[in-house]
């Protein structure tokens, strides 16, 4: 089965219409054009809840309140702003385009979807929605969300995980858009196809009474609605287990930590950590040659993309008159300065927890 021409031309104006009763249009990204802004929330909000967003995306405008002084921080002050959020390429990628956008185009975001893809961090889905927000482009954004709603929309029985049914699906996509549309439908349909998989069109229990094109939805018309989207493959999480030194120190100012700056490509890149062992026997090799204790804390477990991680925290208590040797790039931080800091959030976690 396939939807309906006059089905195809109803789903946008019913989107648009519902969008504007019934969608979301208070969130601070929402009612500017500033490709700037736009890009930004559209960075933090790939995978990242909106409710998680809203600090962070008000904290780094204030910090950085337009391209030019992004591209000029230091990464440390990007790293720091963005620890917590997670996808920490994100953050440098973001460093980088700003970077991209201010030498080679004059400080101004490229105008169309093709050219914003070319640079850093702005994937299709990304480059469709500023275009689309900032530009009234006439384009389809396709991010996570939205193939479950054109897939359950359209039946789609191709297999999303694989590179040539997405595609396909994107192309169908393209054909759902409004016929001739103004900027301002763009923008309504493009957050509508944003609001409706949020909300309505969710992954589990989706509210299809409520939806505004169940009369048009193939899936939802042949009770198949859970059979979308299809994936045949699953997110596979290799398991491995690290060892955290964590060397604490006593000085008059407060109790410091040791954090070394993590190398600038594989996990948590770029951002400051205690020193990590493959296993045990190396973790304890250097406390215990200097002859201090080593008090072992609970691991932790800590869930990546592709990695499940078990984290085995090391407590090195190391006198306040002993200097550190053994290790060379790195910084001791007051454990109440940790804010100032780019940390992964289990680490952050962890060493505001530390045991007296
Ligand atoms: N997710 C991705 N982009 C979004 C936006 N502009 N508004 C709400 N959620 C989003």
């Amino acid at each position: 089965m396939t939807l309906a021409a006059e089905g195809a031309a109803g789903f946008a104006p019913a989107l648009i219409g519902w969008q504007r009763h019934s969608g979301r249009h208070d969130l601070p990204w929402q009612g500017t054009r500033d490709p700037y802004r736009v890009w930004l929330s559209e960075i933090m909000l790939q995978q990242t809840q909106v409710s998680t967003v809203l600090g962070y995306y008000e904290r780094f405008l204030q910090r950085f309140p337009d391209v030019h002084s992004l591209a000029d921080a230091p990464t440390d002050d990007v790293m720091t702003l963005w620890s917590g959020l997670g996808y920490y390429s994100r953050a440098r990628n973001l460093h980088r385009c700003a970077q991209t956008v201010v030498l080679e185009h004059g400080g101004a975001f490229p105008a169309n979807a093709q050219t914003l893809e070319t640079l850093p961090g702005i994937g299709a889905s990304t480059a469709a929605a500023i275009a689309a927000f900032c530009h009234g482009e006439r384009i389809s954004i396709v991010d996570g969300n939205v193939r479950r709603v054109l897939s359950r929309l359209l039946a789609f029985d191709g297999d999303l995980s694989q590179a040539a049914p997405q595609r396909a699906l994107w192309s169908r996509a393209q054909d759902l858009l409004p016929a001739d549309p103004t900027p301002t439908d763009m923008v309504a349909y493009t957050q509508g196809l944003m609001d409706l998989g949020a909300s309505i069109c969710s992954r589990t229990r989706p509210g299809c009474e409520r939806c505004p094109v169940r009369s048009m939805c193939l899936a939802h018309l042949a009770g198949t609605v859970e059979r979308y989207p299809v994936k045949t493959r699953k997110l596979l999480r290799r398991h491995e287990s690290w060892w955290l030194q964590i060397w604490r120190n006593v000085s008059p100012e407060g109790q410091k930590v040791w954090l070394e700056r993590r190398p600038a490509r594989g996990i948590w890149a770029g951002l400051y950590c205690a020193p990590v062992f493959e296993s045990e026997a190396l973790a304890v090799e250097s406390p215990q040659l200097a002859g201090l204790n080593v008090h072992d804390l609970p691991p932790i477990m800590h869930s990546l993309t592709h990695r499940e991680l078990r984290l085995h925290p090391l407590l090195v208590d190391v006198p306040s008159d002993r200097a550190m040797v053994t290790h060379t790039e790195g910084q001791w931080v007051l454990l109440d300065r940790l804010d100032q800091v780019g940390l992964p959030t289990p680490l952050r976690t962890l060493l505001q927890q530390l045991p007296d």
